[in-house]
C-alpha cells in the first residue's frame, strides 16, 4: 500500500485542510483585500483567478513544496524529452511534440519532429484541396461535408474544438461516436451522400463502436449511390490511426491513411492527424493556430514559476480540494454555448487519466485521485443543478469560464453572460447569512457560500486561446498525476467491460445460450430481456 500521509508535508496539509479554524473565503478576503490580485496568473489571453479557495499564503507555499517533493520539473523535462513515462505501456508521452514546430526547441526529437512536420504537410494538402472543392467523391462531385467516426479521444477533442470555432465559412462536420445505430442513422439521412467524406478515426482501429459505424456508413453510402463499396472506400473514406496495417486490413486504401503514433495518447490526440476534420473544415491555418496556442502553454508550463503557472495552480487547487478538503467533485461551467462540450472533454481527459488506484510501481494507494467532473454551460445549469451547488451540504468546487470578447458582436449579450458568471461566483464564494435590512432572511433563503471556485477569463475565444486552454488542462492532469505518483497515460480499467460485452453478445446472439458463469451474475436480467423480446413462435 502506498501511503501519502507518511510524508510530513502531506500530514501538515491534511491538518490545515480539516482544521476548524480554517478561515472562510469571506474572511480570507477581509484579511487580505489584495488577495485576488496576488492569486492570479495570465498567459496567452487566459486569466486565472484562484483566490476563492480556502488557501492561505503558507498553504500555497506547502502545496508548491509538493511539486518540489515530487520532482515535478524533472518529470516535465522527462515528458518533453520523450522518456517512456507511460510505464505500463512502455511508451513516451509526446503530445507536446505535436505542437512544437520550432526546431531549436525540439529536445533532440529529430525523427519525431520530422514525422510531425510531414504529417502536417499532408494535412495541409488535403485540407486545401477540400476547401477549394478539388476533392471529389465516387460520382465525381466535389466533397463538402465530413462525417468523423470515432469515440473517446478519437472524437471528443475535434468535437469540442469544432463546436467552439466553426463559423459561416466552415464546412459541416458531423461527429458520430455511439454504438447505438441511431447516432449514425440520423446523420446519414441528413447528408448528401455524393458529397460526403467519411473519416474513420481510431488509434487502434479495433474499437467496436467505430468499426461498426464505419461499416454501416460504407454500406449506407454504397446503397444510396448505387456504387460498389470499393469505389466509396477509395474516394470517400479516410482513416486516421496509429495502426495503418489494421486499417488496411479493414479495407481502407493505403494512400487514404493519415498516421499518428503510439506516443500520442488518445485523449491527447486532437493535435495530431486526429484533428484532420478541424483542418479540413475550419482551415489549416486555424488548426496551426490551435497548435501555436497549445505550444505557448507548453512553454509557460515548463518555464513559469509555480505561483504564476496556470496548469500548476489549477492542479494544486484541485488537489487541495480533493485530498485535503475531501471535495471530490468538480463542476466545469463555461459561460459560452461554444464551449458547451468542454465538460465532456475534460471528463475523459481528467477521469480517464487520473481515475487510478495503483501508483507507478503498481502498489495500491490510500488517497483519492481524480475528481468526478460534470458540467453544463451557463446559464443553463443555473436552472438545473445550481441549487445543489449553492445549498446542498455536499460542497462542489467549480471552474467558471467566461469569455470577455466573444466571436459575435452582441456586446449586450456578452455583458449579460459575464454578469451571470460573476454573480454565481459571488453567491457561491460569499453567500448570504446575515439579516438583510429590517427583515431576517428565512432559513431556506440562507446561502452558506464559502464554496471554492476558480474563475478563468478568456480575452477572446479563438484557436490560440482554445489551444492554450486545452493544453493548460492537459498539464493540470499531468501535475496531479506526478504528485499522486500514478500513471496518467494508461486506461486499463476500461478493458474488462469490453471483453465481457462480447460474452453477453454471444448469449443474445445465441438466443440465451452461452457462458454459464456469466449467466449467474445476470441470469434474472437475461431472463427478463428474453421475456420482453417477441418469441420466435409469435
Ligand atoms: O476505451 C477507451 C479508449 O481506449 C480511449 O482511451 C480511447 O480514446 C478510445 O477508447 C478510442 O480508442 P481508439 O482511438 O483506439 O478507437
Amino acid at each position: 500500500m502506498s501511503k501519502r500521509n507518511d510524508s510530513d508535508l502531506w500530514r501538515a496539509l491534511e491538518s490545515t485542510g480539516r482544521s476548524p479554524n480554517l478561515s472562510t473565503i469571506k474572511r480570507l478576503f477581509e484579511k487580505d483585500p489584495e488577495r485576488a490580485s496576488r492569486m492570479s496568473a495570465e498567459q496567452s489571453g487566459i486569466f486565472l483567478d484562484f483566490s476563492r479557495n480556502h488557501i492561505e499564503p503558507n498553504t500555497l507555499q506547502r502545496l508548491m513544496e509538493l511539486c518540489q517533493q515530487s520532482h515535478l520539473s524533472d518529470q516535465i523535462a522527462a515528458m518533453y524529452a520523450g522518456k517512456k513515462i507511460n510505464l505500463t505501456e512502455n511508451r513516451s508521452v509526446l503530445h507536446t511534440a505535436l505542437r512544437n514546430t520550432t526546431p531549436a526547441n525540439d529536445h533532440g526529437l529529430t525523427q519525431i519532429s520530422f514525422d510531425v512536420k510531414e504529417s502536417l504537410k499532408k494535412i495541409k494538402i488535403i485540407s486545401d484541396l477540400f476547401r477549394t472543392k478539388q476533392l471529389t467523391g465516387a460520382t465525381g462531385k466535389s466533397l463538402n461535408t465530413i462525417i468523423n467516426i470515432g469515440i473517446g479521444g478519437s472524437d471528443l477533442g475535434p468535437r469540442v474544438v469544432y463546436k467552439a470555432l466553426k463559423n459561416e465559412s466552415s464546412s459541416i462536420v458531423h461527429y458520430v461516436s455511439n454504438l447505438d445505430a441511431e447516432d449514425l442513422e440520423t446523420v446519414i439521412n441528413e447528408v448528401d451522400a455524393e458529397r460526403t467524406l467519411v473519416i474513420v478515426t481510431s488509434k487502434t482501429f479495433t474499437t467496436q463502436e467505430t468499426l461498426n459505424n464505419a461499416n454501416r456508413a460504407l454500406a449506407r453510402l454504397s446503397t444510396q449511390l448505387k456504387l460498389p463499396k470499393d469505389d466509396i472506400i477509395r474516394k470517400q473514406m479516410i482513416a486516421i490511426t496509429a495502426s495503418p496495417e489494421t486499417a488496411i486490413n479493414f479495407g481502407i486504401t493505403e494512400s487514404n491513411i493519415f498516421e499518428f503514433w503510439d506516443w500520442v495518447g488518445g485523449r491527447f490526440s486532437v493535435w495530431s492527424a486526429v484533428g484532420l476534420s478541424l483542418s479540413m473544415s475550419l482551415g489549416f491555418e486555424v488548426f496551426e493556430e490551435l497548435l501555436h496556442g497549445a505550444h505557448e502553454m507548453d512553454t509557460h508550463f515548463a518555464t513559469a514559476p509555480y505561483e504564476k503557472n496556470i496548469p500548476v495552480l489549477l492542479a494544486l487547487v484541485g488537489l487541495w480540494n480533493i485530498n485535503f478538503r475531501k471535495q471530490t467533485n468538480l463542476a466545469v461551467l463555461p459561460y459560452s454555448e461554444r464551449l458547451g462540450l468542454l465538460p465532456n472533454y475534460l471528463q475523459q481527459l481528467e477521469m480517464e487519466s487520473n481515475g487510478k488506484s495503483v501508483d507507478r510501481s503498481g502498489s495500491r494507494i490510500d488517497y483519492t485521485t481524480s475528481a468526478s467532473i460534470f458540467g453544463v454551460p451557463g446559464t443553463n445549469f443555473q436552472h438545473s443543478f445550481a441549487q445543489h451547488l449553492h445549498q446542498s451540504p455536499t460542497e462542489t468546487p467549480c471552474d467558471f469560464i467566461g469569455i470577455v470578447n466573444p466571436p459575435h458582436s452582441d456586446q449586450e449579450n456578452a455583458n449579460a453572460l459575464l454578469s451571470h458568471c460573476l454573480a454565481q461566483v459571488e453567491c457561491l464564494s460569499f453567500g448570504r447569512q446575515e439579516t438583510s435590512g429590517e427583515t431576517k432572511i428565512s432559513a431556506e433563503s440562507e446561502m452558506p457560500g464559502d464554496r471554492p471556485c476558480n474563475v478563468i477569463l478568456l480575452k477572446e475565444l479563438n484557436a490560440m486561446t482554445l489551444g492554450a486552454l486545452l493544453a493548460a488542462y492537459e498539464h493540470k492532469v499531468f501535475v496531479q498525476g506526478v504528485i499522486w505518483n500514478i500513471n496518467s497515460f494508461d486506461q486499463w480499467g476500461v478493458e474488462l467491460g469490453k471483453s465481457l460485452s462480447k460474452s453477453y453478445n454471444h448469449i443474445f446472439e445465441n438466443d440465451g445460450m452461452g457462458d454459464v458463469s456469466q449467466r449467474a451474475f445476470s441470469e434474472r436480467l437475461i431472463e427478463q430481456i428474453g421475456k420482453y423480446r417477441p418469441s420466435s413462435a409469435e
